[in-house]
């Protein structure tokens, strides 16, 4: 059963307008490195995603490398990932060029089998970001995972914002710290980002609060289709810039107002596959975490009688589909909050306790639990 019909979120009333200047972000990475004049023999135990203009030679053109980044592709990853159908519909590209693109791809980005015992030794590597909470770590295995999408949902002040906020602070820490030493950046569709929160937060973690904010890339989406467009452009800065964490705060929120009624329903799906797609794209191409959020709503049909909460995400099968890991947010006692693992591809069902302070997600404690925010 899918959610058209359902109300709107609470959040709605929410259009207050932020538009922090963007203009002082610093792509420092591309300055140094100037991904331009790459520098080939930086490949070696090299992380970071390979520049597209790699690519030049062998009958492929700078003028067809500008092509490509006018569609959203700025690394060799990004072709290696693509299906030659879809690069095909980059105006310019044809069936001829688009094999050349995929065999040099081939060349530079492996994509055939590896043995397990490689994939373990790669995968026991990978980074995950803290969420400020201990306990929410440890069910979590580490953090938020790096190169995959992790989805929140729940119902309102349930804390879903508050671990986007907290996340786009701690995704700058160092490594050791269980950061991501990146910089984030944060997609918001309903109008709730506060960047006084990243200050309290940046306070808590020791950053400085302006340095925190300069790595806070912010765009206000405004439609469904503006928020793809803004994948794009997410793309173009991430091949500049190391990024660690790309918020979706939240995902289907748009998708609810600009197609309404069951007719536009496969229409919306559509895009919203398309959208969930180029997220993960960006979360391989670039090893960054993604982190989205979405509402639910009460489940209507014959799961509802054996489930005491009958709650379920809204965006049906491909949001199900697209998201690695799927977390419940529940409201607890006072400021504390349940996380449950609802789906995941490594994780139990399992579930934890963590709290909302002014420090953002943090361990519950019996001031937490005390602490009446009604
Ligand atoms: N400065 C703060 N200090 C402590 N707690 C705070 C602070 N700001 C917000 N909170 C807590 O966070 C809650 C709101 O959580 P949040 O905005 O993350 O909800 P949400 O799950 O995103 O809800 P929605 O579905 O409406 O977007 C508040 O009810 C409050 O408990
Ligand atoms: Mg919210």
């Amino acid at each position: 059963m899918e959610d058209v019909s359902m109300a709107e979120g609470a959040n709605q009333q929410q259009q207050q307008q932020q538009q922090p200047d963007q203009s002082h972000i610093d792509l420092s990475y591309d300055q140094q490195a100037g991904y331009e004049d790459y520098d080939e023999e930086d490949d070696e135990g090299c992380a970071g995603p390979s520049p597209i203009a790699k690519l030049v030679g062998n009958g492929i053109t700078a003028n067809d490398i500008k092509k490509l980044e006018n569609s959203g592709y700025f690394t060799v990853e990004s072709i290696a990932y693509t299906p030659k159908r879809l690069l095909v519909t980059v105006k310019g590209i044809s069936e001829q060029k688009a094999e050349k693109l995929l065999h040099e791809a081939s060349r530079i980005v492996p994509l055939g089998f590896t043995t397990a015992a490689e994939f373990h030794q790669r995968r026991s590597e990978l980074i995950t970001l803290t969420t400020g909470s201990k306990q929410l770590d440890t069910l979590l295995g580490g953090g938020i995972e790096t190169g995959a999408i992790t989805e929140v949902f729940g119902e309102f002040r349930t804390g879903k914002s508050q671990l986007c906020h907290t996340l786009a602070v701690t995704a700058q820490l160092p490594i050791d710290m269980g950061g991501g030493e990146g910089k984030c950046l944060y997609i918001d569709t309903e109008g709730t980002f506060r960047p006084v929160r990243l200050v309290s937060i940046a306070r808590r973690f020791n950053i400085d609060e302006n340095e925190a904010l300069d790595n806070v890339a912010y765009a206000r989406a405004y439609n469904a289709e503006h928020q793809l467009q803004l994948l794009n452009q997410a793309a173009g800065m991430m091949a500049q810039s190391r990024f660690s964490l790309l918020i979706v705060d939240s995902i289907m929120a748009l998708y609810r107002t600009d197609y309404s009624g069951r007719g536009e329903l496969s229409a919306r799906q559509m895009h919203v596959a398309k959208f969930m797609r180029t997220l993960q794209r960006l979360a391989d191409e670039f090893g960054i975490a993604v982190l989205i959020t979405n509402q639910v709503v009460a489940q209507v049909d014959g799961g509802a009688m054996f489930n005491p909460d009958p709650k379920k995400p809204i965006g049906g099968n491909i949001i199900a589909h697209s998201s690695t890991t799927r977390l419940y947010f529940k409201k607890a006692k006072g400021a504390n909050r349940i996380c449950k693992i609802y789906d995941s591809p490594c994780l139990a069902e399992s579930e934890t306790v963590f709290a909302l302070g002014q420090g953002g997600v943090i361990d519950p404690s019996d001031e937490t639990e005390n602490n009446e925010d009604e």
